[in-house]
């Protein structure tokens, strides 16, 4: 079965990241993978503390809860990675999670776990689609170095109100199909 790890950076549990993220879980569920989302305001994830031991070693010297993370990114076919816009870039819970996956390439910048097929969810209160287009390029860019293969990247805007997401019908139709696509 595959296996597909998903992050949610937003600190509201029924906000428009979580709702979108579940339901590209839900698309990936029916199509038969077992997901795994993880709540990162809920964890305990220190920041990377620069002490470059996962240059050597195929894992972090920080023992918290990211070790479960880097277990299930291991063997994960595909990852989602769901964060609002705060201040034009993403939450400080999803920054955390992005430095600490530092240990997931090599010293060459190898992927240590193969590349994994990613799509990217935001979520923003402004209503122009294109208004962060510049730092969301970076952005995936940036994860690509991580071996992070970006397929899909979703986008809620205008969406201070919790419930925009869930609203949104082709919005929650399209991550449903992409969790199903996640799989094939
Ligand atoms: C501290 C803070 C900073 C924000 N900064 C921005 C921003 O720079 N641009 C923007 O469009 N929205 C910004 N927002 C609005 C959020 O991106 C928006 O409400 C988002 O949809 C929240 O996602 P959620 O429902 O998953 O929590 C900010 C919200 C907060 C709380």
């Amino acid at each position: 079965m595959k296996k597909i790890v998903a992050f949610i950076g937003s600190p509201r549990k029924k906000g428009n990241t979580s709702t979108i993220v579940e339901e590209i879980a839900r698309g990936a569920k029916e199509a038969g993978a077992e997901v795994k989302v993880y709540y990162l305001n809920d964890m305990t994830i220190k920041p990377c503390q620069s002490c470059f031991y996962c240059r050597q070693v195929e894992n972090c010297a920080t023992k918290d809860d990211m070790q479960s993370v880097y277990a299930d990114i291991k063997d994960a076919g595909a990852i989602v990675i769901g964060s609002p816009i705060y201040m034009a870039q993403v939450t400080a819970q999803t920054k955390l999670l992005l430095d600490r996956l530092f240990p997931i390439i090599d010293a060459n910048f190898k992927p240590r776990f193969g590349v994994k097929k990613t799509v990217l969810v935001y979520s923003q209160g402004q209503g122009e689609d294109e208004a962060f287009r510049g730092y969301l390029e970076y952005n995936a860019n940036v994860l690509k170095l991580l071996g992070l293969d970006i397929v899909d990247t979703i986008m809620c805007t205008g969406a201070n109100d919790p419930q925009t997401a869930a609203k949104n019908e082709s919005l929650m139709a399209k991550a449903f199909k992409t969790g199903k696509e996640l799989v094939e």
